[in-house]
C-alpha cells in the first residue's frame, strides 16, 4: 500500500520513519513545511498538499493537532477530499472527540471516501519500533483493507467498534496517562519536602504492585528534572478539553478530569506547554509553591 502521512509532528514523524524502514513508499505533508522535510532523507516524498498526497496514496493517515486541524486537512482547500479516487482511505490517528469524528466519517462518505479512527497508544519511541497498540473504529472491511500498515506500527490491534468508538477508549486511557502523572509529581513533591530523595520514592513504588510503566520509566526522568518531550503538555491538555467536552456530551461525571484539566491548563498558560506533559511536575513546583 502507498501511505500518506499527514501531519509530521512528534508522533506522525516517527509512524512515518516506522514505515519508511518497513519498505512502505511513504508520502508525507506538514502545514509547516520544514518538519516534512526531515523525512526526506529516509526516502519519504513530500507533498506540496493534502490534495497531491491523497492522489498518490491508498491510505491516507491523518496525525494533526485536533478535530478542527483534521477538518481542515481533509475538507479545506487543497484538502484530502479533493484529491480523492478509487480505494482511497483515509484513517484518523489524531486524538480527537468521537462525537467530532463520527462527524468527520459521515463527511468523508458523502465523497465516496472510507474512514476509520486508528488513535494509538505509546509515544514516538514505541511507534519507531512498532511497538503501538493500536485501537480500530468503524468497518471492518475498510480495517483488513489496511492492516498490514497498522501491523507494521502495532504491537496489538483492537477493533473496538464503529466510527467514534476508539476514540473514546483513547480518551479513557489519555485520562489514567493525565492523572498518573500528576500523581506521580505529588509523590515526588511530598517526598522531596520531606527531606527524602525521591529516586527512593521510585525504588519502593516500583517494588510494588502499583508500579506502572509511567514510574518505571517516565518517574526517574521526571525527579532529575529531565522534560524532553515525547508527548507536550500543551497537547495533554488539549486531550483532556477533549475528554471533558466528550463526557459532557455523553452525560458523564468525571470530576477528576476537570481539576486534571485546570491544572494543565494553568500549566499552558504559565509557559509550560512545550515541555513533556510529566513538566506538570514543574508547574506543579513551581507555579503552586508561589500560590501556595
Ligand atoms: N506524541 C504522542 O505520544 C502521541 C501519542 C498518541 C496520540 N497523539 C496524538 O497525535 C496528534 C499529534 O500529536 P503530536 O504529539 O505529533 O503533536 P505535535 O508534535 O504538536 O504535532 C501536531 C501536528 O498537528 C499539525 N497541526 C496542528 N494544527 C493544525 C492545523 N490547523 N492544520 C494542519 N495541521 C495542524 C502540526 O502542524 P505544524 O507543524 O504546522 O504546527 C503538527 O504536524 C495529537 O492529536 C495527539 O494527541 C500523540
Amino acid at each position: 500500500m502507498k501511505v500518506g502521512i499527514v501531519g509530521t509532528g512528534l508522533l506522525g514523524r516517527a509512524v512515518a520513519a516506522r514505515l519508511l524502514r518497513t519498505g512502505h513508499t511513504v508520502t508525507v505533508y506538514n502545514r509547516t513545511k520544514e518538519k516534512a522535510a526531515v523525512l526526506k532523507d529516509q526516502g519519504a516524498k513530500i507533498a506540496d498538499s493534502p490534495k497531491k498526497l491523497a492522489e498518490v496514496s491508498d491510505l491516507v493517515i491523518t496525525i494533526v493537532r485536533d478535530s478542527d486541524a483534521v477538518e481542515s486537512v481533509s475538507f479545506g482547500e487543497d484538502g484530502i477530499v479533493h484529491g480523492r479516487h478509487d480505494g482511497l482511505i483515509v484513517a484518523d490517528m489524531s486524538t480527537i472527540n468521537p462525537i467530532a469524528s463520527k462527524r468527520l466519517a459521515q463527511k468523508f462518505e458523502q465523497y465516496g471516501i472510507a474512514m476509520i479512527d486508528s488513535p494509538v497508544m505509546g509515544g514516538p519511541p514505541l511507534a519507531e519500533k512498532g511497538g503501538l497498540v493500536v485501537m480500530i473504529g468503524g468497518k471492518n472491511d475498510t480495517y483488513e483493507r489496511c492492516k498490514q500498515v497498522f501491523d507494521s506500527i502495532g504491537e496489538k490491534t483492537f477493533h473496538v467498534g464503529p466510527n467514534g468508538s476508539a476514540h473514546s477508549m483513547k480518551l479513557a486511557l489519555n485520562l489514567q496517562i493525565s492523572i498518573l502523572a500528576l500523581a506521580i509529581s505529588e509523590g515526588i513533591i511530598l517526598t522531596k519536602r520531606s527531606g527524602l530523595d525521591p529516586m527512593l520514592f521510585f525504588d519502593v513504588l516500583n517494588s510494588t504492585y502499583f508500579k506502572t510503566g509511567m514510574s518505571l520509566l517516565k518517574g526517574p526522568k521526571m525527579a532529575k528534572g529531565n522534560f524532553e518531550p515525547s508527548f507536550f503538555l500543551k497537547v495533554m491538555e488539549k486531550d483532556l478539553e477533549e475528554i471533558n467536552q466528550t463526557a459532557k456530551e455523553f452525560g458523564a461525571s468525571l470530576p477528576m478530569a476537570s481539576v486534571a484539566m485546570n491544572l494543565y491548563k494553568d500549566a499552558v498558560e504559565h509557559g509550560f506547554g512545550d515541555i513533556d506533559y510529566t513538566g506538570i511536575l514543574a508547574y506543579l513546583e513551581r507555579v503552586g509553591k508561589q500560590t501556595g
